[in-house]
């Protein structure tokens, strides 16, 4: 049983990530063209400056960029996502400054403290093995009054029933979804984490299976040095 456990959250050969690389566009197109596409652009036109994307996916974001930013470096982590990305870097339909593409997860990035204006993460906070470790890099690369602008899916609330399903389904959901936990407490994460919250909506994720339908979507800022 432990060793079953063990295979289905850490598939040794990746299956489940090659899997995820291969429909995750396709299933998020659905919630693109009903809605989400709008979200995304309203959230991602106020990056401004020095810009971060973390776990970058597929490059969903890359178009809603503006002129405003002046350069963009993309992170991810996952060599399957990263061959989307280069192919999206290659259509030249971006309105920003000099972009980079890093293969590398969010926990620990080579770059020096204070050093981005912004910093850009959807839907990363709830497959990242540890979500308050990401916060704490997030608020050591973003200088003084720098901004962190996300959409995550969360957890329906204490007590609900959809709440008592996400927990129920958390790990044959990791391994489908290549490590994501439909049922994180994200807010309660932020709440904790250094990082000041500026706005946060609740709301739902159009034509999404229901376990990551709740979702929220904010800023938050880095107030001191
Ligand atoms: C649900 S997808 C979201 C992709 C994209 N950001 C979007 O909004 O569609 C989760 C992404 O997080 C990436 N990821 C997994 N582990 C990570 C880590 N430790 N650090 C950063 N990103 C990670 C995955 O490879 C995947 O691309």
């Amino acid at each position: 049983m432990a060793l079953c456990t063990f295979w289905i959250v850490r598939d040794p050969w990746g299956f489940n990530e090659r899997l995820f690389a291969l429909y995750y566009p396709r299933l998020l197109a659905l919630a693109e063209n009903a809605g989400q596409r709008e979200t995304r652009a309203a959230l991602i036109s106020q990056a401004e400056g020095r810009t971060l994307e973390l776990g970058a996916g597929s490059g969903i974001n890359l178009v809603h960029y503006t002129a405003k930013v002046t350069e963009l470096v993309i992170t991810e982590p996952s060599p399957h996502m990263v061959k989307h990305l280069e192919s999206e870097l290659t259509k030249e339909r971006l309105r920003c400054g000099s972009v980079k593409l890093l293969c590398a997860g969010a926990e620990s990035l080579p770059f020096e403290d204070m050093s981005f204006d912004t910093i850009v993460a959807t839907y990363i906070l709830c497959t990242t093995p540890d979500p308050a470790l990401v916060l704490r890099e997030i608020h050591r690369l973003l200088r003084p009054g720098g901004r962190y602008l996300f959409v995550e899916h969360v957890h329906a609330g204490e007590g609900t029933p959809l709440g008592r399903f996400q927990d129920l389904v958390e790990l044959p959901h990791r391994y489908l979804a290549a490590g994501c936990h439909p049922n994180r407490r994200t807010e309660r994460l932020l709440e904790r984490s250094k990082l000041e919250l500026v706005r946060l909506e609740h709301g739902r994720q159009p034509r999404a299976v229901p376990t990551v339908r709740p979702r929220i979507v904010g800023t938050a800022e880095r107030s001191s040095a």
